[in-house]
């Protein structure tokens, strides 16, 4: 094992350029203050994940996935993952609402990207790019291109929502770079990493369920799964 994170470890493959991703059961919260676990939400999540991935690939934006290996494994690129987590915002939610008291629900008349610190001792500070490029986490293309993909990626990902019933409120995602330089789009995108609701009800369908005890998480995960596969 490579690196045991709150969501995932990781492991080495016989392959130096490869990785499994194995996907757990457990959820934490608020910088991992607050815990749980339920049976399944790693499935849903590396399912939900690997079927958007290669999706994703198709509409021109690397990403580190291989192929599904198992109910909760993927082979992936090995990457060195760039310490900054990349948000996307459609919608006012969230740390955004909180730090700019901004209501929840608040269109916003463009995209947000914002970038954090991924640093679970300081709890993922709110940077810019020039923090990013004066400390030697990324260089200037590389930046840019994180920047281009990440609307990309956006520009993929609503209108897909959309097409089965799920509002796109915001979205978290970490980039890698291959020992080439390539930057390419790591980690996951599942319930724990969106915020999605629903188009009719505006019924949170995401994370959000266990950070605010709304209970129903394990049905919301399942629906997104349900949501995500279905072809419209
Ligand atoms: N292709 C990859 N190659 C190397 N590391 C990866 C890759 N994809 C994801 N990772 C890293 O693997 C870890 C996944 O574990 P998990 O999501 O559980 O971490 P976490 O608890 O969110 O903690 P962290 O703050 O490290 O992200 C993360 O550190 C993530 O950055
Ligand atoms: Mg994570």
């Amino acid at each position: 094992m490579k690196y045991e994170g709150k969501a995932k470890r990781v492991y080495a493959t016989a392959e130096p350029g490869e990785y499994i991703v194995e996907y757990k059961d457990d959820a934490t919260a608020f910088n991992a203050q607050k815990r749980g676990s339920w049976v399944g939400k790693g499935a849903t999540n590396n399912a939900i994940t690997a079927h958007l991935y290669p999706q994703l690939e198709a509409a021109g934006v690397p990403t580190h996935f291989v192929r599904r290996l198992s109910d909760t494994e993927q082979l992936v690129k090995a990457v060195t993952i760039v310490p900054v987590e990349v948000i996307v915002r459609n919608v006012a939610a969230g740390s955004f609402s909180k730090r700019l008291g901004i209501e929840e629900g608040t269109p916003l008349t463009h995209p947000v990207v914002e970038y954090c610190y991924k640093s679970d001792a300081l709890g993922d500070p709110l940077i810019n790019t020039d923090t990013a490029l004066s400390l030697g986490w990324a260089t200037e293309p590389q930046l840019l291109r994180i920047r281009e993909l990440a609307l990309k990626i956006r520009g993929f990902l609503t209108p897909y929502f959309e097409q089965r019933g799920v509002r796109l409120i915001d979205f978290k995602l970490e980039f890698g770079t291959l020992p080439d330089g390539t930057v390419v789009l790591a980690d996951e995108i599942s319930p724990d990493t969106c915020r999605f609701w629903d188009a009719q009800t505006n019924e949170k369908m995401d994370k959000d369920r266990f950070r605010r005890d709304l209970g129903g998480i394990e049905d919301a995960y399942a629906e997104m799964l349900r949501r995500v596969t279905t072809e419209v």
